[in-house]
């Protein structure tokens, strides 16, 4: 995509990565994604962010559709992540600023990616601002959302929030604004991107929206550094509602089991527990491990107040998949959830008990103790994970009704 002029003097110039399916390693991305990086055009030219290095190119080209790189005056980079500033030292080489702005921890993390001893970093906190002639740049710190060395950047003369990865979608996209996209579509790409990267920075997302509230940030366009950006005021409403929304984790009235399984046993429990679920009126989606991605399983979750997980006891262990997908889900601290264990065995079967720990240190109510079965499933099984399934739909739909 060319530049596109978002705001008076103010260009989108970054990137969009239609090829991207792997997201930093760990997590998919089937729609792509964009690296936005965005220009000022004011008495002083401002960068705002980079893009990951092999799209640098494309910046560059980008960028010199509205002015030479030498005219960029101050680079501001807020976040130092390597989708963001990789390209950081090709365009301080190009640019040859007069200014670097990055908040304190930033100018740590740029040290560490790279040598920054002649750059002119300038570091700035919450409620600076700098001049750029007509305009004002302040800046908020959002440690810990979800570095810590993120922020945002605001121009209060254009009611601009550049948000970086805040509030962004991994989206690539022939257009470039969120009212452009089927708001259903953009909705599944705010919680996939919210429940595998920003969902352990629920609180920091919280204190982040009520300090924008209380600096009365008054934000026509809001500007992410990834996907779509906002700029009606129903656009721009709804992404705010949707972060506090995603950030809270109000038990929402479904169930989500996923598991692995050798020979089916353990299926067949999955399957049973499913119709105790609808016995309890609660919704479910059942994720068979070899079939679903974590990130899939983890996007899956922000519609589920219950997580019931199973494998079957295998070499006194469980499945390799399970034991990913549960270190995955903890490790992103999902809240307020209930926990049920299940699986197959054939003679010391800790499975189960090992899944419910690892659910208990999540902090995830089990309503039912962890349950297993020798071999198949007999009736009585099939029964008891029925039953296991009844009392925690039974309890969830009870949160949910509060
Ligand atoms: C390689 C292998 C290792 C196993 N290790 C254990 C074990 O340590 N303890 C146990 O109780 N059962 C063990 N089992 C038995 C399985 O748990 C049992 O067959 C179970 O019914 C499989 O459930 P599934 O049909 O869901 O795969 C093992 C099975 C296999 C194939
Ligand atoms: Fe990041
Ligand atoms: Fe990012």
């Amino acid at each position: 995509m060319a530049p596109v002029e978002i705001r008076k003097d103010l260009f989108w110039v970054g990137t969009a990565d239609f090829g991207c399916r792997n997201f930093h390693g760990y997590s998919l991305a089937p729609r792509g994604t964009s690296y936005n990086a965005y220009l000022l055009r004011d008495e002083k030219t401002v960068l705002f962010d980079t893009v990951q290095a092999h799209a640098a190119p494309a910046l560059l080209r980008h960028l010199e559709e509205i002015v030479p790189a030498e005219k960029v005056d101050y680079i501001v980079v807020n976040h130092l992540e390597q989708d963001h500033a990789g390209a950081l030292d090709e365009m301080v080489r190009r640019c040859r600023p007069e200014k670097i702005f990055c908040s304190a921890p930033g100018a740590k993390s740029m040290a560490g990616y790279f040598d920054t001893r002649d750059w002119p970093v300038q570091t700035v906190k919450t409620g600076d601002s700098i001049s750029t002639g007509r305009r004002h740049v302040s800046f908020v710190e959002t440690r810990m959302l979800h570095w810590p060395d993120s922020m945002f950047s605001y121009i209060p003369e254009e009611k601009t929030l550049i948000s970086n990865d805040a509030f962004g979608q991994n989206i690539a996209s022939s257009f470039l604004y969120a009212d452009q996209a089927e708001r259903s579509d953009l909705s599944a790409a705010v919680e996939e991107y919210f429940y595998n990267i920003v969902l352990p920075f629920s609180s920091q997302v919280l204190k982040t929206l009520d300090l924008a509230a209380e600096l009365k940030l008054d934000i026509e366009l809001l500007a992410p550094d990834h996907g779509l950006i906002f700029r009606t005021p129903e656009d721009v409403a709804f992404i705010l509602a949707k972060y506090r929304e995603l950030a809270l984790q109000k038990p929402r009235k479904k169930a989500l089991i996923f598991y692995d399984t050798m020979w089916q046993s353990t299926g067949q429990q999955a399957l049973a527990i499913a119709d105790g679920l609808s016995e309890a009126d609660v919704p479910y989606r059942i994720m068979f491990l070899k079939n679903h991605h974590h990130s899939e399983v983890m996007t899956a979750l922000a519609s589920c107040g219950a997580v019931i997980a199973g494998s079957p006891t295998h070499n006194n262990g469980l499945l390799p998949l399970v034991v990913a997908m549960l270190t995955y889900m903890k490790g992103l601290r999902p809240q307020n959830r209930l926990g049920g264990a299940f699986g197959s065995y054939g003679w010391s079967g800790e499975a189960p008990g090992q899944i419910a720990d690892i659910l208990g240190s999540m902090k995830m109510e089990q309503p039912a103790p962890p349950l297993k079965c020798l071999y198949k499933p007999k009736k009585e099984d099939l029964e008891a994970a029925r039953a296991l399934g009844r009392s925690i739909g039974r309890e969830l739909a009870a949160r949910c009704a509060v």
